[in-house]
């Protein structure tokens, strides 16, 4: 089928991409110029793992350009992966969403416009009767949400645990349906409205998950238990199961905190105060500032110490830093009166932690350091020769902001270690 693709960013590409090598003839539409020039020649502007390859195999039937006209001229299905940013009040920002709607040239053969972006519930009803009132009745309208997670996108895509559509007329979801032929998962057809929120309620359902678990991990830290453990126990009841049972930091990226909050928004400009969603999020704000609270036990007044914090990115596998945990602790260690060094091995700090000390390497961030924060759970972190990085720190601490690491190999190598919700010995 002919697919137009309008927003080149993380899921734009990602869907293109993986459209094109279902066979399907692809045409990527953004309105950033030097985007395009580069995905043109070739380059991929972001890391997202396996995407060069399947863009690089696509050859001719991907194609970039940045205009609307040409990204149309024969498409059967436009989908929009836009962003749909947070604005000052948590609402989402639908701006790019509307002037891709408002752009649609008049055309007399049947499309399906598909939204991809996450909306809140209710859009594609207003998308719906603006598209109407413009007399483009020949112009379909679906709810096709996305449930990749960077770092393991294009296996999401073509392995996804199902594949929602909520259409109005159902002839629109056929054509999604025949769009997603060769991928093997369950097909859940359904109205726009529940296809709109299931993408959100899906989402709210995990953070709930992560502040559960990490509220579960400060009991323990209290109490004496390990929460590594006790994800474990709970885990192996069916009913509950074993993902996203990992206490840390807190949950960050460009989806969670930004879905969260316009749910959130969303059912209070509805008239429902959405108590438990409120508290999820709450949770994971006060999650990110418990390091601090660990370092200065630890350390005494933060004041001038140095402290090295390995990992930017919300998480490993990305180079995106997009409500990232550590730009809350930066913030937080410097207001300290803390020096900040940083690294991370893929995202770029510089353009995000003013006032933080960018180290080329792991070892160069930790060189004379009074502690270090595990921010990241990134392999190249473990596989670090601690032995070695004992010697090299002024004071041998460590806060293991993700669990990475063996407590007791730490502590065997000399290490004052601290994860969260583990056990003290
Ligand atoms: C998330 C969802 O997992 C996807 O299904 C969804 O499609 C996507 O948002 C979206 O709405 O577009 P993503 O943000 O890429 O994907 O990353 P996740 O792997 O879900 O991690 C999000 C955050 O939660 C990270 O900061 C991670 O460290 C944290 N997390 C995750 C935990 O703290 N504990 C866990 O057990 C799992």
């Amino acid at each position: 089928m002919r697919v137009a693709v309008f927003g080149a960013g993380y899921v734009g590409l990602v869907t293109g991409a993986c459209f094109a090598d279902l066979g399907h003839e692809v045409v990527v539409r953004d309105v950033d110029e030097r985007k395009i020039d580069a995905l043109r020649r070739g380059e991929v502007p972001i890391h997202e793992p396996g995407l060069d390859e399947v863009i690089a195999r696509a050859g001719d039937r991907l194609r970039f350009t940045t205009e609307v006209e040409e990204a149309i001229a024969d498409a059967e299905v436009v989908y929009i992966a836009v962003g749909t940013p947070s604005t000052y009040s948590g609402d989402a920002d639908l701006s790019a969403v509307w002037t891709v709607v408002d752009e649609l040239p008049r055309i007399e053969r049947r499309i399906v416009l598909a939204m991809k972006s996450t909306v809140p519930v209710g859009t594609g009803r207003v998308i719906r009767d603006r598209l109407d009132a413009r007399g483009l009745r020949n112009v379909g309208y679906v709810s096709n949400p996305e449930f990749t997670a960077e770092g393991t996108a294009v296996r999401d895509f073509m392995q996804p645990d199902r594949i929602v559509v909520g259409a109005f007329d159902p002839l629109d979801a056929d054509a999604i349906a025949e769009l997603h032929a060769r991928i093997d998962a369950p097909f859940l057809r359904c109205d726009v409205a529940s296809a709109e929120m299931i993408k959100l309620a899906a989402n709210a359902a995990l953070v709930t998950r992560i502040s559960f678990i990490n509220e579960i991990a400060n009991v323990c830290e209290a109490t004496g238990a390990d929460v590594q453990v006790v994800a474990e126990g709970i885990g192996l009841d069916r009913r509950i199961g074993p993902a996203f049972l990992r206490a840390g930091i807190g949950f960050g990226g460009s989806c969670f905190p930004k879905d969260s909050l316009a749910l959130k928004q969303l059912a209070a400009n509805s008239g429902y105060h959405f108590q438990l969603l409120n508290a999820v999020i709450e949770v994971n704000e006060l999650q990110k500032r418990r390091v601090v609270g660990k370092l200065e036990r630890m350390l005494g007044s933060l004041r001038g110490a140095t402290i090295a914090l390995l990992g930017l990115a919300f998480k490993p596998g990305t180079d995106d830093m997009r409500e990232a945990p550590s730009l809350v602790l930066a913030g937080r260690l410097l207001a300290e009166g803390a020096h900040v060094r940083a690294w991370d091995p893929v995202a770029d700090g510089s353009r995000y932690l003013e006032g933080v000390e960018i180290a080329p390497t792991a070892l160069a961030a930790l060189e004379g350091a009074d502690a270090a924060v595990v921010v990241t759970e990134w392999p190249e972190i473990a596989e670090l020769d601690w032995g070695e990085v004992a010697k090299r720190m002024a004071r041998p601490v460590v806060v293991d902001g993700r669990n990475l690491l063996d407590p007791a190999a730490m502590r065997a190598a000399g290490f004052e270690y601290e994860g969260i919700g583990r056990a003290a010995e």
